[in-house]
């Protein structure tokens, strides 16, 4: 495949662009992932410490509140020595309404309830066996901490109490199942201080508490003071929530209708980390209805069992978002590069395709004869240069060629100059051998033909004295005469055979029949010469295309050749048949005469060649034979040894070919 090196240029740089691209792309969504995301996971872990911070404070608030009451108000410690209930409710009410309780309440020395500020009514119960107060009564020393208190008890304080603690449970999506519908019990910041005499005896204990739920102080204050109420899209950003146990009791996590998301429930999975575990948990969650990067830590009472969760947690879409815009950042930084890479390695590779091409050009019209083709290129570079060379070479080539033309042309001329001297002198040795030729032929037919006519004239004279003296020997001398003549005209028949070699008459033929015929005008030779004639004729041998008289005529030229080659006798066999090949018929003519001696094989087609003494042979019977053999589109060949006898081959083609 043929690539244009435009193309490659072009998918070159998109190539690197795109890899590029691609690393560019990866390496900002992973930096955004482990650096900024981490980081904002981080900073949720500092959030989780501040809002512990918030939580425990306000524990130690309450703490440090009644424990301040205890101190300062002798009123609660004489009320409570004189058992003074009016004096005693006024100042817990003042207390609680000034330190913002829930509730205030005084025991006696023995954990009984002497006095609830919020139900002064119901009095004398013991809470000795609730383990802050318990601890108290042992320690003497001021405790707090996180309760859960059950709805007996907080019915003990108020009916509003209960009821803000009571709670009806939300189906949440991948919390774990439960077949509770309610929780009426409520969780509670608890702290109780032994209220001592000046003999440091104990008179009873003053405690009090915040119940958490539906009371947003702490998440609120989280959110305000950790996030400063930062929104992001209309939604807070950072969010706070206490569990008891699992269950929202106090958050500003909202539900899609934008009411806070109480009575929904944790995920199963932090349950099982957060609750069954007791270990803190940080993670990307789903919460009620957002991704949020969160934190979760479990509450415990003070015994150390896990009661409940402290959660925060972040929008996780900010990131998401950030996430997003980044990697359109990159694609479109991606997508940029791309067009400028691709106008780049478009303006490029013109610059370098334009003078290869013209460089091209000037081959091609090199390539086609053209020398004046300069191929211009203004670049100072390696095509500049290669510009340069070519160009140079060009116009030594031009030269060369020039030179070359020059030198063609000359040799040319010279070439014709030789070729005219050749035709010359080839029409002159060709003159020389018709001439040379003529002369043999004109000696030998002078020669054949004398013979005869010199016989022919010496009996006619000798008939002329005859006629005087002797007129019985006439008819004797005319019939030798009459002879002699025949046998010169033989000669100039066979001679104008030779000269005219007249086209054969053709037709199909069957060649066994031709040579029969042949034999019986030679045959009766035979019989004087005791020479034994043999057929071995093929009886399925195929007809040919032929002239029947001139090919006769060669079977009687060879017969009679053959019987003189045998004057003592011997044995002709002629033998008839397909070639290997099928497409020719032959004949073998085979005598067992004198044979031919080597030297003469090569000469014994050639006309008036002959061995036979004057009047015997003429030299032409072989030379016509051949000429017969020829016009037949065949071939004749001979075999022979000295002494021991000739065969000579002749092929005939079964169907004569086409002319
Ligand atoms: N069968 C043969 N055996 C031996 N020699 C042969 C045979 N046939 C031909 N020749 C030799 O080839 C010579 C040429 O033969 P060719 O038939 O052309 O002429 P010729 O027989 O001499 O004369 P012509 O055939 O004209 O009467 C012969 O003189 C003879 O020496
Ligand atoms: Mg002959």
């Amino acid at each position: 495949m043929k690539i244009l090196l435009r193309t490659k240029l072009i998918i070159s740089f998109l190539v690197v662009i795109a890899i590029a691209g691609t690393v560019a792309t990866i390496v900002g969504l992973h930096l955004i992932s482990t650096g900024v995301v981490n980081q904002a996971q981080e900073k949720v872990n500092m959030d989780l410490n501040s809002a512990r911070e918030i939580y425990e404070t306000r524990l130690r608030e309450i703490e440090t509140f009644i424990e301040c009451t205890t101190l300062r108000a002798f009123a609660v410690r004489n009320a409570l020595k004189e058992n003074n209930r009016e004096l005693l409710l006024g100042a817990l009410r003042k207390a609680m309404e000034r330190g913002k309780l829930d509730i205030l309440t005084v025991t006696d020395n023995e954990g009984r309830v002497v006095l609830r500020a919020c139900n002064p009514a119901l009095s004398g119960d013991s809470q000795a066996q609730d383990e802050i107060i318990s601890s108290v009564l042992q320690n003497k020393k001021p405790l707090a901490g996180t309760q859960i208190i059950t709805r007996d008890e907080l019915l003990k304080e108020s009916e509003e109490l209960a009821k803000q603690a009571q709670m009806k449970l939300f189906p949440t999506p991948m919390a774990k199942p439960i077949q509770e519908t309610e929780r009426t019990s409520g969780m509670m910041l608890k702290a109780a201080v032994p209220i001592l005499d000046d003999d440091g005896s104990l008179l009873g204990i003053l405690y009090g508490g915040v119940l958490l739920n539906r009371n947003y102080e702490i998440v609120d204050k989280t959110k305000d003071t950790v996030y400063r109420g930062a929104k992001y899209k209309g939604k807070d950003i950072g969010t706070a929530t206490i569990f008891q146990g699992d269950l929202r009791i106090s958050t500003n996590v909202k539900t899609r209708d934008g009411k806070r998301a109480i009575g929904t429930r944790v995920s199963e999975e932090v349950y099982e980390k957060v609750l069954g575990e007791g270990k803190t948990w940080k993670t990307d969650a789903f919460v009620v209805n957002e991704w949020y990067l969160t934190a979760y830590e479990p509450i415990r009472n003070v015994t150390g069992d896990v009661i409940g969760i402290l959660y925060v947690g972040i929008l996780e879409q900010k990131y998401a978002d950030m996430r997003r815009t980044t990697l359109w950042i990159f694609l479109g930084i991606t997508f940029v590069g791309a067009v400028i890479a691709l106008v780049v390695a478009y303006i490029l590779s013109n610059a370098i395709a334009r003078p290869i091409l013209s460089l091209k050009k000037g081959v091609e019209a090199i390539a086609d004869g053209d020398f004046d083709f300069e191929v211009q290129c203004k670049a100072r570079d390696e095509i500049g240069s290669l510009t340069e060379s070519f160009n140079r070479v060009r116009q030594q080539l031009k030269e060369l060629y020039g030179k070359l033309q020059g030198k063609i042309e000359a040799a040319d001329e010279d070439l014709k100059e030789v070729n005219k001297m050749l035709r010359e002198k080839q029409r002159q040795l060709v003159h020389s051998e018709k001439l040379a030729a003529l002369g043999t032929l004109a000696a030998g037919i002078a020669h054949e033909v004398n013979n005869p006519l010199g016989v022919a004239s010496m009996y006619a004279q000798m008939a002329q004295k005859d006629v005087e003296k002797n007129p019985s020997r006439l008819p004797q001398r005319l019939e030798t005469v009459v002879a002699e003549i025949n046998r010169g005209g033989q000669i100039v028949k066979n001679l104008l055979e030779f000269a005219r070699q007249t086209e054969p008459a053709i037709r199909e033929i069957d060649l066994n029949g031709v040579i029969e015929k042949a034999l019986a005008i030679v045959e009766h030779q035979a019989g004087l010469q005791e020479v034994k004639v043999v057929r071995q004729f093929s009886s399925e041998l195929p007809r040919i295309m032929g002239d029947p008289d001139k090919l006769q005529q060669v079977f009687v030229n060879m017969a009679i050749n053959a019987f003189q080659a045998m004057p003592d006798g011997g044995e002709l066999t002629l033998t008839t048949g397909k070639a290997s090949d099928g497409k020719m018929v032959k004949v073998e003519i085979t005598d067992t005469g004198c044979g031919i001696p080597e030297e003469y094989i090569t000469k014994l087609f050639d006309p008036f060649f002959t061995t036979k003494e004057t009047g015997k042979g003429t030299g032409l019977g072989l030379s016509v034979s051949h000429g017969i053999i020829e016009q037949h589109s065949g071939t004749i060949e001979v075999k022979s040894s000295v002494g021991k006898g000739t065969t000579f081959i002749i092929l005939l083609p079964v169907k004569r070919p086409e002319r």
